[in-house]
């Protein structure tokens, strides 16, 4: 189906094209009306007339089937205001719609890059926010119809890997894996630092490994496969936890475009983009500059001959452009690193790997902050485990639900209270600009009232119960729609808008634009209920009431999933 916003989107263009070229409507739903139409300004200026004229024109041109009212309000907004046959007919579009108004595009392909953990390190909370805001993003690319190709760029590969390896072998194979294999990869790390910190012979043993890895000496690359291995079999576990994508075919880590480094460079030569700087070989992409307006260089590979974090992630874009057709690139990775993107992007431009059709973009977002508004660290300092924070989550989840009376089985609620756990962890994410900070407090997360993931379950766990109260299983196609009430018109105005919000949140790559849509419509309808009793109204309006009750039921639900959160029916 074509979305209530987009009909009416068409018809205001239509009455813009009839008028001139080049000013484009722009409509958003108002408080003081359905729909305010806007751009009305701009054409104006095109044409160097009055705006409340010009808008005027446009409403001679605009086809208004279906609109109740119109007003030119302020200097040149369109007030539009739907009659409530429309919006019933647009009611029962949507309930017949699974899609619920989303429409789909074909042919795209979108590669996203997230998660990207380093092997033989604890996943933190940066790669938590990698993950989920990457999964979110990935859920809605795939249901809008995007062929969405994740691509999990695990830090796999450089000097610590000389370390790792000679520590794995004088802890020997078994010892090593088991320590791998229970998520103990810090202390691994650590273990292997700590020697080559104080050790000059393990120091000069892991050099020499190093230099093995990179040789592609076959023990040596059998020994580091171990280590990926284990890690990798270590992130899935931490990703089924938390109900991600992901798998272990997406993870196509640094190692994987070495043997394209050389190419890259020599590219980069023949392109005369190359300058040796320091005995290093760099690019000095236009327009970056140090503090003292020196020019910025990107180091392609380092005097020592080897290729850094740069190098490859040239090798990835080229990569993803020419042999996965990428459409849409993006990197969901913190804001810290949103200058090495910014010239690594200008670099492969200039080099003609990334053409301009190509959307190329950086996710960046913010810190996870400590109830001290400082980077979160454990009481001893040190990085907070993804896992244990989601253990935590649970407990406090299970502890909540033992209180309140249900008839849930052990089991039935430890699966409950980790789905409940995922969505106040995800929720409280996705649910601010993904480029500000936010601070993880575990209580506010959790809590079954507010801004919260376990809010918008519980909204939805309701609704299901009103239909498991009903005696008789109520029938879609019975469904009528006949708005009354104003409650009844907020809530469906809510309903209507669910193609835009998740436009919106693509758009802009904000999951917070649909998080935050998905907020008010449950607040829309906890408005709706307190106005409007459902169960106990008579005929017609129950079963009216009801197929809102439904719609509203299957919104939050879908936006929910498009988040990556669960909606039980029953909580
Ligand atoms: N492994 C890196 C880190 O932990 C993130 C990699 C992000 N992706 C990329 N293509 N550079 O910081």
């Amino acid at each position: 189906m074509t979305s209530t916003y987009d009909v009416l989107l068409g018809r205001l263009r239509g009455a813009f094209d009839a008028i001139a070229d080049g000013a484009d409507p722009v409509l958003r739903p108002s408080d003081r009306s359905d729909y305010q139409a806007n751009g009305v300004m701009a054409l104006a200026k095109l044409r160097g007339m009055n705006p409340r004229d010009t808008a005027a024109e446009v409403l001679s041109h605009l086809d208004l089937e279906g609109v109740a009212d119109v007003e030119v309000a302020g200097p040149g907004f369109l007030n539009l205001t739907l009659t409530t046959e429309f919006l019933n007919e647009q009611l029962r579009t949507l309930l017949d719609d699974e899609r619920l108004g989303v429409g789909t595009l074909s042919g795209r392909i979108a590669v996203i890059d997230y998660s990207a953990p380093n092997v033989a390190k604890e996943m933190h909370v940066g790669h938590l926010r990698s993950t989920v805001i990457g999964d979110a993003l990935a859920r809605m690319y795939r249901f809008r119809g995007y062929q969405v190709i994740s691509r999990n760029h695990v830090g796999d590969w450089g000097t610590p890997f000389g370390m790792l390896i000679e520590h794995l072998l004088d802890l020997g194979e078994d010892e090593a894996i088991a320590s791998l294999s229970i998520g103990d990869l810090d202390s691994f790390y650590r273990g292997a630092r700590a020697k080559f910190d104080s050790d000059d012979a393990f120091k000069e043993r892991s050099r020499a490994r190093v230099v093995a890895l990179q040789s592609g000496d076959a023990e040596t690359r059998r020994l580091w496969q171990i280590l990926v291995d284990e890690s990798v079999a270590y992130f899935a576990d931490v990703y089924a936890a938390l109900d991600v994508t992901l798998t272990p075919a997406d993870v196509v880590g640094e190692s994987y475009y070495n043997d394209m480094l050389e190419d890259v460079v020599s590219d980069l030569d023949a392109a005369g983009l190359l300058v040796e700087s320091g005995g290093a070989l760099c690019v000095f992409p236009e327009g970056f500059t140090n503090r003292d307006g020196e020019p910025l260089p990107l180091i392609v590979q380092k005097s020592d001959e080897g290729f850094g974090y740069a190098a490859t992630d040239l090798a990835a874009v080229r990569d993803r452009v020419s042999n996965l057709h990428a459409d849409e690139i993006l990197y969901v990775v913190g804001a810290p690193q949103g200058q090495h993107f910014e010239m690594v992007f200008a670099v492969a431009r200039a080099a003609g790997w990334l053409p301009a059709s190509v959307r190329c973009e950086h996710v960046a977002f913010g810190n996870v902050l400590g109830a001290d508004r400082k980077m979160l660290k454990t009481r001893s300092g040190e990085t907070v485990k993804l896992i244990g924070l989601l253990d935590e989550a649970t407990q406090r989840a299970n502890d909540a639900l033992a209180l309140r009376s249900n008839n849930l089985s052990e089991d039935e609620r430890r699966h409950l209270a980790r789905q409940i756990a995922r969505a106040a962890v995800k929720y409280a994410d996705l649910s601010t600009d993904r480029q500000r900070d936010y601070v993880f407090d575990l209580d506010r997360m959790i809590a079954f009232e507010g801004d919260t993931g376990p809010y918008l379950q519980y909204a939805h766990a309701r609704l299901r119960s009103i239909f498991r109260r009903l005696d008789v299983p109520w029938d879609p196609n019975t469904a009528i729609f006949a708005l009354h009430d104003d409650a009844e018109r907020h809530l469906a105005l809510g309903l209507l808008a669910f193609p835009e919000a998740v436009d919106g949140a693509l758009a802009t790559l904000q999951p917070h634009r649909l998080s935050g849509y998905l907020f008010d419509l449950a607040q829309r309808f906890t408005t709706f209920y307190e106005a409007c009793p459902v169960l106990s109204a008579s005929e017609p309006t129950r079963t009216e009431r009801l197929a809102l009750c439904e719609l509203t039921a299957r919104t939050l639900s879908l936006g929910l999933s498009l988040l990556g959160i669960e909606a039980p029916d029953q909580m």
